[in-house]
């Protein structure tokens, strides 16, 4: 991981987030009505899907926010698919990048153009239980504690520092569906609480480890 310092912002400096989103958006919807309550000193300036039909998109655009469709298909490798995702965040002026459920593998090259700027949520205590259906990988293991996890993403999968996390009980015929519903409930608390130190200059990187000041 580079030690690419994290930016202090002056106060009152409203957060430029751009937020890649794949589906229903229900960790986006979070960070919005925190920005709208004033918990999240923020903007989410674009909303950026690899799925036309992402849920998502329909509740940024309800709220005026501006989304774009990317459709992987219509570029020849993930770099030219990730260069016009930079050129659009550039273009935006978005200074914090946010993975809320976007599933698409991204390219060292996004990695290395937001260093430590970029922030994903993953359903599990990382670093266990990387990867797709978390939470069925929990229950299967017979993990009695499971989670959720705000981390800066580095080039290898739900990989990166690990800013904070949130715990919650694995309970004896919990099924994926009502361990996710315990989990998200929690990630909806902690992603837009992470942005706000974030936007507080108190998240400090120090090779893996992730200091809150
Ligand atoms: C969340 O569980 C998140 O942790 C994972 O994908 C899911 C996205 O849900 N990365 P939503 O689209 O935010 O509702």
């Amino acid at each position: 991981m580079s030690e690419s310092p994290v930016p202090s912002f002056d106060m009152g400096h409203r957060l430029m987030l751009g937020v890649l989103v794949s589906g229903r958006g229900s960790n986006l919807q979070a960070i919005m009505e925190a920005v709208e309550d004033g918990r999240l000193s923020a903007r989410v300036a674009v909303v950026m899907s690899n799925k036309k039909e992402a849920p998502a998109l329909e509740l940024a655009r309800k709220r005026g926010i501006p989304t774009l469709f990317l459709n992987p298909s219509d570029y020849p490798d993930r770099s030219g698919y990730d260069e016009v995702m930079i050129q659009t965040l550039k273009m935006y002026g978005v200074e914090v990048v946010v993975l809320a459920g976007y599933m698409r593998l991204v390219t060292p090259m996004l990695v290395q153009t937001y260093p430590n700027r970029i922030i994903n949520i993953h359903p599990s205590l990382l670093p266990a239980f990387p990867g797709l259906q978390a939470q069925s990988q929990a229950i299967a293991y017979g993990a009695k504690v499971s989670g959720c996890t705000v981390h800066f993403v580095d080039e290898e999968v739900d990989h990166g520092p690990i800013i904070a996390q949130t715990a919650v009980p694995v309970l004896e015929g919990d099924s994926e569906a009502s361990l996710t519903d315990r989990i998200l409930a929690e990630e909806h608390r902690l992603l837009p609480r992470v942005l706000q130190l974030y936007a507080e200059g108190r998240v400090n990187v120090d090779g893996r480890k992730v200091l809150i000041l």
